[in-house]
C-alpha cells in the first residue's frame, strides 16, 4: 500500500515510518508540510499523493502546555482529526490515529477496557477524546489506538529525562501515586502494523505488557543503565503541583488487540532495555 504518515518526524511517527516502511510505500508529510489543522492542506496534501492509507501520528503531545494553549491543543487534537477523517471519508481511504489513556479519569482499579466511560481530567485528554468523537463520527474507516508513557529515540520522553537529571543530581524525587504502562514506540509501531496486516478497525488499547508507578519506571532505567550512584525517593503528585492534573490509574487492557492478532508486546523492562541499549547505555 502507499501510506501517508502525518507527523513522521514526532517520536511515534519516525519508527512508524521504520516500521511500516518495511511492507509499505511510505511517504511522510510534518507540520512544514501539512497542517492539520486546516481542511485545505489536509485535502491537497491527501489528493495530491493518494494514499491507500492515512496515519496520524502528529498531535499537540506537550500535556502541561495545553492546559495554558486550550485553543491551539484542540485545533490539531481535536479539529485536526476532523479534517484528516472527513477528506478520508471522503476519498474512501482508511485512517489510522492514536490517543490516550488520558482519556479516563483513572478511577477504576483494574485495567481499563476499549469501551469503558471516558471522562478525562485535563485539557489534553478532553482534546484527544474530542479527536476520537469526532474520528467516530465522521464516517470513515479508522482503527483507533489509545497507547500510554510512550518512549523512544526521537522525540522528548520520561526515560531521557531521567538520565539527564541523574547525570547532575545525586537524588530524584519522583511521583509514586500514578500508575501506567510505559510503550516503546517501535513496539507500538511493530503492533500498529500487524493491525494494519489484519485489516482491524474499531478502537484497541496497545502498550508494552506490565506495568508500574513513574517512581518505579525510574528506579528501573537507573538499574538498567547501571547508575547506582543516584537515589530515586517517592513522592505523591501534589508536591509538583504540575498545570495539567493527572489520573492516579491509567493501565489499559491489551486483551483485544491480542485477541485480534495473537500478538502480545514485551514486558515494559525488556523494551526499556533494549531502548537503553539502542541509545548507548
Ligand atoms: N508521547 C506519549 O507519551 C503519548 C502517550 C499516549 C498517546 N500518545 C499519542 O501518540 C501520538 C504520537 O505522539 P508522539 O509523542 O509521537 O508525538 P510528538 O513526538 O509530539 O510528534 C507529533 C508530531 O506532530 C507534529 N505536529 C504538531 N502539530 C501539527 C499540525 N498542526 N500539523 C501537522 N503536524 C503537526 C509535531 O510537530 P512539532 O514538533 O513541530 O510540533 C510533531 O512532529 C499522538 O496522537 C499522541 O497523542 C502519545
Amino acid at each position: 500500500m502507499k501510506v501517508l504518515i502525518c507527523g513522521h518526524r514526532g517520536m511515534l511517527g519516525t519508527d512508524l515510518m521504520i516500521r511500516l516502511g518495511v511492507d509499505h510505500q511510505v511517504i511522510g508529510r510534518d507540520i512544514d508540510e501539512i497542517d492539520i489543522t486546516s481542511y485545505d492542506s489536509c485535502e491537497e496534501t491527501i489528493s495530491s499523493i493518494g494514499p491507500d492509507l492515512v496515519v496520524n501520528a502528529a498531535a499537540f503531545t506537550d500535556v502541561d502546555a495545553c492546559e495554558s494553549r486550550r485553543e491551539a491543543c484542540f485545533a490539531v487534537n481535536a479539529d485536526g482529526v476532523a479534517n484528516l477523517a472527513l477528506v478520508c471519508r471522503n476519498r474512501g481511504i482508511k485512517l489510522v490515529h492514536f490517543s490516550t489513556d488520558y482519556v479516563f479519569n483513572g478511577i477504576k482499579n483494574s485495567p481499563y477496557n476499549e469501551d469503558d466511560p471516558c471522562d478525562p481530567l485535563n485539557v489534553y485528554g478532553l482534546s484527544k477524546l474530542e479527536g476520537e468523537q469526532k474520528l467516530q463520527g465522521a464516517g470513515c474507516d479508522y482503527l483507533l489506538i489509545r497507547t500510554a508513557w510512550m518512549f523512544g529515540k526521537n522525540g522528548k520522553n520520561f526515560v531521557q529525562a531521567i538520565l539527564s537529571k541523574a547525570s547532575a543530581n545525586p537524588v530524584l524525587e519522583v511521583v509514586d501515586d500514578q500508575q501506567g504502562c510505559p510503550t516503546f514506540s517501535p513496539d507500538l509501531s511493530e503492533a500498529v502494523s500487524r493491525l494494519i496486516a489484519g485489516s482491524h478497525s474499531g478502537i484497541f488499547h496497545v502498550t508494552n505488557s506490565g506495568q508500574c508507578s513513574w517512581f518505579e519506571f525510574a528506579r528501573q532505567i537507573l538499574k538498567t543503565a547501571g547508575i547506582r550512584n543516584v537515589e530515586v525517593r517517592p513522592i505523591s503528585s501534589d508536591k509538583l503541583a504540575r498545570p495539567a492534573c493527572r489520573s492516579s490509574y491509567g493501565v489499559l487492557n491489551n486483551e483485544k488487540y491480542s485477541l485480534a492478532t495473537g500478538h502480545t508486546l514485551r514486558h515494559w523492562k525488556d523494551a526499556l532495555a533494549a531502548y537503553l541499549k539502542a541509545v548507548g547505555h
